[in-house]
């Protein structure tokens, strides 16, 4: 694509030109935009930069080691992985109201960053902030300035560590990103990934967030996903997850009682995350999902469907 070419182009330009030879680190969480952003800065500026992938322990199944196979073995960038479980799981413990959910992990970030960027001595910080992202954190709706999520991001480090941002996706949308990541020659498995936001699967967790009840949710969201790619629906859907819900119920299996979590399916579509519609499954399919969900995963005995557009619901649950 000739605009997306002269885009790549420019960007580089652009970038080589605001940090001189200085060094730059970039948070790298394996999501569509840092993972552009970390490639078109690598083309750009090469050692310059270093990229830091914090594994809060909010992940999903076999998501660390793909994106550090991807990026230290494939593209051969300076990769920090972060393993910063302990910190995260340990500081969220007991903890269940949303805000302050996202808050803890927000801090934490920046902690991290600090931590590792420090030695480096790093005077840029990259993001991979989309146009949107610039917007819904300023207005919803139009209407007056409302802060319905605390969205993490880096935003307390650059004046903490007195750093100024690299932001090169700051004027593109999602299927622009898409398209310059094709450009630059990511794989397409990488390109059409869902979104999948900073504080993970703490989102998904409503409630107190605990490690068995993260391992039942990493297990029903692969079961999940492996449904949908089956079916070949996963390109039609912008973004498809599990939430495990906060709440037990009673179920029989063969002939036992069982007395385990529910969990409700989210898949929805949209443009740009701004709006969302829920994606319409047919009803073979969620009843073939619901009973995989259940006979695989230990844990979860009831399965609901999500049908709330937004708005007036967010597409994650917190
Ligand atoms: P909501 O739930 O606000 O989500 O409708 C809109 C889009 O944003 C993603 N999202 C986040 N992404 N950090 C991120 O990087 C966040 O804190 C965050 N919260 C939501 C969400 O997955 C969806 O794609």
């Amino acid at each position: 694509d000739w605009t997306m070419g002269a885009y790549r182009e420019q960007a580089i330009a652009a970038i080589r030109e605001q940090v001189g030879d200085e060094q730059v680190i970039c948070g790298l969480s394996g999501g569509v935009d840092s993972s552009v952003a970390a490639v078109l800065l690598h083309e750009a500026i090469g050692d310059q930069l270093t990229c830091v992938f914090v594994d809060h322990g909010l992940l999903r199944m076999g998501e660390a080691e793909e994106v550090v196979t991807m990026f230290r073995d494939h593209y051969n960038m300076k990769l920090i992985h972060a393993n910063e479980q302990e910190l995260f799981l340990g500081e969220l413990d007991g903890q269940s109201d949303p805000e302050t959910k996202r808050k803890i992990i927000g801090k934490l970030f920046i902690d991290v960053f600090d931590k590792y960027a420090r030695p480096i001595g790093a005077k840029f910080l990259a993001q991979g902030t989309l146009y949107p992202d610039v917007i819904e954190s300023v207005s919803f709706s139009g209407g007056p300035s409302v802060t319905i999520k605390s969205h993490h991001n880096v935003g307390g480090l650059p004046e903490k560590m007195d750093m100024a941002l690299v932001e090169p996706l700051r004027e593109l949308f999602k299927d622009e990103v898409r398209d310059l990541g094709r450009e630059l020659g990511l794989p397409d498995s990488f390109v059409g990934r869902h979104p999948f936001p900073g504080p993970g699967l703490a989102i998904r967790c409503p409630g107190e967030i605990t490690r068995p009840k993260l391992e039942i949710l990493r297990k029903a969201d692969a079961v999940y996903i492996d449904q949908i790619r089956k079916h070949g629906l996963y390109d039609d859907i912008w973004q498809a997850f599990v939430a495990i819900l906060p709440v037990r119920t009673v179920g029989v299996m063969g002939d036992g009682r069982t007395y385990d979590y529910a969990c409700a399916l989210r898949a929805v579509t949209s443009v740009d995350g701004m709006t969302a519609d829920y994606f319409p499954f047919s009803h073979e399919f969620l009843g073939e999902t619901a009973t995989r969900i259940i006979n695989e995963v230990e844990g979860i005995n009831r399965v609901t469907y999500d049908i709330t557009s937004k708005p007036p619901g967010t597409i994650e649950w917190e």
